[in-house]
């Protein structure tokens, strides 16, 4: 599988705290100093684009947080050899940003909804913004940051009632958009007790004793975790990104950039490369590729997901 998609944190710090993302509160550690500039960010993807990276998605914490971010968003968009520029958010600074960032040349946007229910999202995001982030949704598909998809993490006891990953689901029958069923993963060494965890087979049963059965649909530009499904007769579409129950990595396609300037091969990676430190030695260009052709050689060394590092935290990498 050739690496050509490059995630990019472009800060740690968040203004939610998810349950499952942060459990002990530690967002947001990063000093400013340690956090790549934007000229950096540049640099690095620049050369990234030179080893065959032509696919982008900006990821936090909460990446709309990082300020100027549009122009951010102008600025990699401008690089010739990009064709798909993303991002991931909470949606709740979206409504005011939506238009901005379409128009600084970002494609899409993946927004993070746990539940269409206001007391249930207050509880797992530790903030009563539902109705706030319904806005940004909505102003995100009017801006056409097309496909608009749903990231909604499923926890045992949390969120899995057959009534709100119906009314989950639901959405997806009258909005132009994609939801997306998340397997909870382990986040290192705050990794959660395997009770907490619902599996996506069940989550599909749910859906299907309600609408019916799910069509599979094959989705011609992406190769991500994601599989793909239609309930009958609906404007959007349903995802399961199941990282517990399968394992994607032998077709994993991504590099991961965090806001301090770790470049790591995988997700899990306990091993990183530090860019940063590279970059401010004042490397040549030379050298900065021959670092980067090092770590995406060594991405065939990651086949499942067994190498979990004792300090990983979601929130520093961005999922
Ligand atoms: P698309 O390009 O829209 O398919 O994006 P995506 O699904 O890759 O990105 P998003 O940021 O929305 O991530 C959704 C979920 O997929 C998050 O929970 C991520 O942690 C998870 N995820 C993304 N990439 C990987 C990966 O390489 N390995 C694993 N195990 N999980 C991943
Ligand atoms: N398990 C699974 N997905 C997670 N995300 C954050 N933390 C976890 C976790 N522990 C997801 C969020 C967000 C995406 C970038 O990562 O839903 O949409
Ligand atoms: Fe913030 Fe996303 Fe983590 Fe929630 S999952 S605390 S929105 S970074």
């Amino acid at each position: 599988m050739s690496v050509d998609y490059l995630r990019i944190s472009v800060t740690d710090r968040c203004n939610l705290r998810c349950v499952y993302c942060n459990p002990l509160g530690d967002c947001g550690f990063f000093e400013h100093k340690e956090i790549l500039r934007f000229e950096e960010i540049e640099r690095i993807t620049g050369l990234l684009t030179e080893c065959g990276i032509s696919k982008i998605r900006l990821t936090g914490g909460e990446p709309l947080v990082r300020k100027d971010i549009v122009r951010l968003v102008g600025k990699l968009a401008a690089l010739p050899a990009i064709d798909s520029l993303a991002l991931t958010t909470n949606g709740v600074l979206l409504e005011g940003l939506a238009g901005q960032l379409k128009a600084a040349g970002l494609q899409r946007v993946n927004i993070s909804v746990d539940s269409a229910r206001r007391d249930s999202y207050r509880n797992i995001t530790g903030f009563d913004l539902l109705p706030k982030v319904t806005k940004g949704i909505y102003k995100a598909i009017e801006a056409g940051l097309a496909p608009v998809k749903i990231n909604s993490v499923i926890i045992k006891g949390v969120n899995d009632s057959e009534e709100q990953i119906a009314a989950l689901a639901e959405m997806s029958i009258r909005l132009p958009l994609t939801v997306r069923f998340i397997e909870y993963c382990p986040t290192g060494k705050h990794t959660n007790p395997a009770s907490d965890y619902f599996p996506n087979s069940e989550v599909r049963a749910i859906i299907e004793r309600k609408y019916g059965p799910l069509s599979s649909v094959v989705e011609g530009h992406s190769n991500g975790p994601a599989l793909n499904f239609k309930i009958k007769d609906s404007v959007g579409g349903i995802g399961f990104i199941s990282g517990r129950t399968s394992t994607f990595c032998c077709s994993c396609n991504r590099l991961r950039l965090t806001s301090n300037g770790k470049l790591m091969p995988c997700l899990y990676s306990a091993h990183t490369y530090d860019l940063k430190q590279l970059i401010r030695s004042g490397a040549s260009n030379r050298q900065i590729l021959d670092l980067l052709g090092r770590a995406i050689n060594e991405k065939s060394n990651y086949t499942k997901l067994n190498s979990l590092n004792e300090d990983f935290s979601m929130c520093k990498v961005g999922g």
